[in-house]
């Protein structure tokens, strides 16, 4: 009976490694490109967050991205904190117009946002942002830089690298090596200086792509930086007590002979 059972195992796991080499081949076609690296400011040990790169990739977000995009878990009060007094984030709050109903005749009334509402998503349902995207929903950014396999590397290469358009009119897709299956249907969002940066930074497309990454890495997890001075803390804390602990020792046992 054993011996039965063995033969039967084996015979399965042959089976399905044959199936898992012809699905793996398959999948790695449509597996997105490796990005090439890019440099962060945020990264690495000792990296921070350049805020004014976070205000401008703000400013490319607002202007491009927001069309398709929500920030949905995202309050205007969180964004103050890339270097906004009190009165320029109730300013930022209210530059948004927020939803607010419908007047008596049925049509929606909208009001200016206030501090403590999160940022409004361009549509009204998924169904409404399927309907606009040729099907496909354009998915909220609010932790996109913690989910989104490849970091922020790939998503800057994805924003820089489009090729031909694809597909009908009703669909259309665009090829990009840096999505899933090389297509999108993501229409190339950047263009050189569709955005104007009030720092007097050229915008390129280059330039917006790698400050909105830097933006969407931020919104993410905003207190990145302070973590990070945190674990280094840790570190230099736990670095002193060893020195310490290996002093008392020699001090302790010095009187006993090896
Ligand atoms: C015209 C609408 C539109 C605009 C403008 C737009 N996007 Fe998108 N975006 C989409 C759609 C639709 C998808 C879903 C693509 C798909 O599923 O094929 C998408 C997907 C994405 C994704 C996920 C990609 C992945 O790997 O799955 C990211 C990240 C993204 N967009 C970032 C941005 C950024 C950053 C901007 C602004 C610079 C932007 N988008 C502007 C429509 C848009």
């Amino acid at each position: 009976m054993k011996k039965y059972l063995v033969i039967a195992s084996v015979f399965f796991a042959a089976v399905q490694g044959a199936g898992c080499v012809k699905s793996a081949d398959a999948q790695s076609s449509l597996l997105p490109q490796k990005a090439p690296p890019q440099h962060w400011s945020f990264e690495g040990p000792v990296g921070h967050f350049d805020l004014s790169a976070v205000q401008r990739g703000y400013a490319v977000f607002v202007k491009v991205c927001s069309a398709c995009h929500s920030l949905k878990q995202v309050h205007f009060s969180d964004l103050s904190q890339m270097g906004l007094t009190p009165e320029q984030t109730i300013a930022l709050a209210e530059s948004w117009q927020i939803a607010a109903g419908h007047d008596e005749a049925g049509h929606f009334k909208f009001r200016k946002g206030l501090p403590d509402d999160f940022l409004p998503s361009p549509y009204s349902s998924p169904a409404a942002a399927r309907a606009a995207n040729g099907g496909a929903v354009p998915p909220d950014l609010s932790r996109i830089g913690l989910i989104h396999p490849g970091g922020a590397d790939r998503i800057y290469a994805m924003l820089t690298s489009y090729g031909e358009p694809v597909g009908g009119e009703k669909a259309p897709r665009y090829a990009n090596p840096y999505m899933i299956g090389h297509i999108t249907a993501m229409p190339p969002p950047l263009h050189d200086n569709a955005v104007s940066f009030t720092d007097g930074h050229p915008a390129t497309v280059q330039q917006q792509a790698h400050d909105v990454t830097t933006f969407l890495e931020w919104v993410s997890e905003p207190h990145r930086d302070s973590k990070r001075r945190l674990g280094v803390g840790v570190v230099l804390y736990l670095c002193f007590l060893i020195i310490i602990f290996v002093i008392l020792k020699r001090r302790i046992w010095s009187h006993v002979r090896k």
